[in-house]
């Protein structure tokens, strides 16, 4: 099998869809079919492992409170958030809807949204009682942030803007978002539904206040997402609802409450949907989602090998969970450089969105790629913004 052969073998996950076989499916947007990975996760957590969490005394409960509570830190590194940080919803329009009905800013009460928003960014914010600023699009459909800035001022309580457009496909600038928010005293939302499978997702380095997801989209079960926010923030928010599991004490005359998470998760929770969830995303950070992340942000042909022995310059790369080679084989890179990141190889899973050659000008992962082999293994997101 040559190169070209062996990434196209790679890069095939058709027959892992047992719901596309002989079919074509174009709807992922709206909701993504499951990999059989995600399908046993389900079964498996339905049938031999099933029990509740939290409270059970018995061997099963307890493994089962494990393997929930190891899908919410997977769903929360998945975006580079904390698991105290991070609120199993029903998906995305249940995450937005908790933080329109329950956080709140001092008395401001407009919020600062953009026309390319789907209604569950929009919606919820109204039935709150909240006045709504539409920031225009750009002529090439994206949202205006010259507008933005321009709009935004102190009477938002908060900016809440998607991340990808689940219409237009456009990206949003969301580091600069989070300053135009911030410099008027707003928090700053990002609806990640159409960014979580495609793109590397970093809240920290956004600097943004909340974010929400669905797993449904996520090639996960439906009825379940994630709103992560600042603990702050989430400690100093009521409660959504009341129920079992987020109490601490409990009268008839007054009941205290947990910190976040488990404040936000009244009742027992959608167990076996945060399993699945968990499989998702391991799925998702396998090879087979490179194809789909190289098309979304390289969408030109991949070149000739790379030199055997070529040092490349990692920068602002991350090294995902998962097993790395340690050596270079054909066609595979061999990357050093600035410490933490020494090794990339073209079967393991390396997050690059900048390079440089050593004493040279940076390259970006484009001009990198048409320069080397594309292969299996590696992720590549866009170039931050203002990067040199
Ligand atoms: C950008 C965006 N936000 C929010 C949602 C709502 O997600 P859900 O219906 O899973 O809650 C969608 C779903 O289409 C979406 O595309």
């Amino acid at each position: 099998m040559n190169h070209q052969t062996k990434i196209r073998a790679a890069l095939d996950v058709r027959d892992q869809f047992p719901a596309i076989v002989g079919w074509h499916y174009l709807d992922s947007a709206v909701s993504a079919q499951k990999p059989q990975a995600v399908i046993d996760a389900v079964t498996h957590a339905y049938g031999r492992d099933y029990a509740s969490v939290h409270r059970g005394v018995y061997q099963r409960s307890a493994d089962m409170t494990l393997a929930y509570e190891a899908a919410r830190t997977n769903a929360a590194n998945w975006i580079g958030g904390a698991a105290e940080e991070t609120i199993f919803t029903r998906g995305a329009t249940e995450a937005i809807n908790l933080v329109a009905a329950r956080f709140t800013n001092g008395n401001r009460k407009r919020v600062l949204l953009s026309a390319l928003e789907h209604h569950s960014n929009i919606v919820p914010w109204q039935l709150a009682g909240y006045d709504i600023d539409v920031v225009p699009l750009t002529e090439d459909g994206r949202i205006d942030l010259d507008a933005a800035e321009r709009m935004a001022n102190e009477s938002h309580a908060i900016v809440s803007f998607a991340h990808v457009s689940n219409v237009l496909g456009s990206i949003l600038d969301a580091k600069r978002t989070a300053t135009i928010a911030h410099q008027v005293g707003a928090k700053f939302l990002l609806d990640g539904c159409q960014a979580v499978p495609r793109m590397v997702v970093d809240v920290a380095d956004i600097d943004c206040d909340f974010y929400v997801y669905s797993g449904h989209k996520l090639y996960g079960p439906t009825g379940i997402g994630c709103l992560w926010g600042r603990s702050d923030l989430l400690n100093a928010m009521p409660p959504y609802q009341g129920g079992g599991a987020m109490i601490d004490q409990v009268t008839f005359a007054k009941s205290t409450f947990l910190d976040a998470p488990a404040r936000f998760e009244a009742g027992t929770p959608h167990i076996v949907g945060a399993i699945g969830l968990h499989a998702a995303i391991d799925w998702t950070q396998g090879a087979a989602l490179i194809e789909r992340r190289v098309r979304a942000f390289n969408p030109f042909p991949a070149a000739a090998s790379v030199v055997a022995g070529e040092t490349v310059k990692i920068w602002e790369a991350a090294v995902l969970p998962g097993p790395l080679p340690t050596g270079a084989a054909h066609g595979q890179i061999l990357a050093a450089g600035e410490p933490g990141v020494d090794v990339a190889t073209a079967e393991g899973v390396l997050r690059v969105t900048r390079l440089q050659k050593p004493g040279g000008k940076a390259l970006d992962a484009a001009q990198f790629l048409r320069g080397f082999a594309l292969v299996p293994g590696m992720l590549f997101g866009p170039a931050p913004e203002g990067t040199p």
